[in-house]
């Protein structure tokens, strides 16, 4: 079974439809940590209540990205980490730290990229006037918000959405999508072909 680190900075939404889909045994993987750098972050809680191995890790303990990044690697080594899954990890990771993980991180992000990247996808989305926005789930490399993309799904925009009604249907869509996409992952049905991932489909 492959062992996953879940790595948060707040609400921990997707962490939990995670646990959920491990809990009823949808995903076949196990969650060996999650880690949170901001230490009052409810994904801690989550982890906790979980029964899940859980450190808060301070950025500030630290003098530079890559030494923090050093130290997390050595952390995701010693639990044997095959797959970091970011879920609202609001940091960008190091060069360092993807070189440790190539092609073996994944992230979630709240619009159809490459469109609205960064920190507020959901509330930049709504301000551009898009009529269609979405999720996509993708692999991380060096580009901000830019790997290679596992899943993606679309939704539509109302005209009287506000960033809290839009976010409630984002945030459902990020909960299937993100376990449904490390399904595919952990089964080994994914190939990165240039830019594009090429998904096996189960007989
Ligand atoms: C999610 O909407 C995720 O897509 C977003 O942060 C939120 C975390 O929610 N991530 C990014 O914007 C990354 N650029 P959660 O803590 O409830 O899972």
């Amino acid at each position: 079974m492959k062992n996953l680190a879940i790595l948060c900075s707040g609400f921990g939404s997707n962490l939990q439809a995670i646990i959920n889909s491990v809990k009823k045994g949808k995903l076949k993987a196990n969650i060996a940590l999650v880690l949170s750098d901001k230490v009052d972050s409810y994904a801690l809680v989550r982890a906790k209540k979980a029964g899940l191995l859980f450190v808060f890790a301070s950025p500030d303990a630290f003098p530079d990205r890559e030494s923090y990044d050093k130290y997390l690697v050595k952390k995701l080594k010693v639990s044997k980490i095959d797959y970091v899954l970011l879920a609202g990890f609001m940091r960008i990771v190091s060069p360092y730290f993807i070189d440790n993980f190539k092609n073996k991180i994944i992230n979630i992000h709240p619009s159809l990229l490459p469109a609205f990247k960064g920190t507020k996808g959901i509330v930049d989305a709504l301000n551009y006037g898009v009529k269609v926005t979405g999720v996509s789930v993708h692999f991380v490399n060096e580009q901000l918000d830019g790997g290679p993309i596992i899943l993606q799904e679309s939704i539509k925009v109302k005209d009287d959405d506000t960033a809290e009604t839009l976010s409630v249907r984002v945030h459902k869509l990020e909960h299937k999508l993100y376990p449904q996409a490390l399904k595919l992952l952990v089964a080994g049905n994914l190939t990165i072909k240039n830019r594009k991932v090429l998904i096996k489909t189960e007989k």
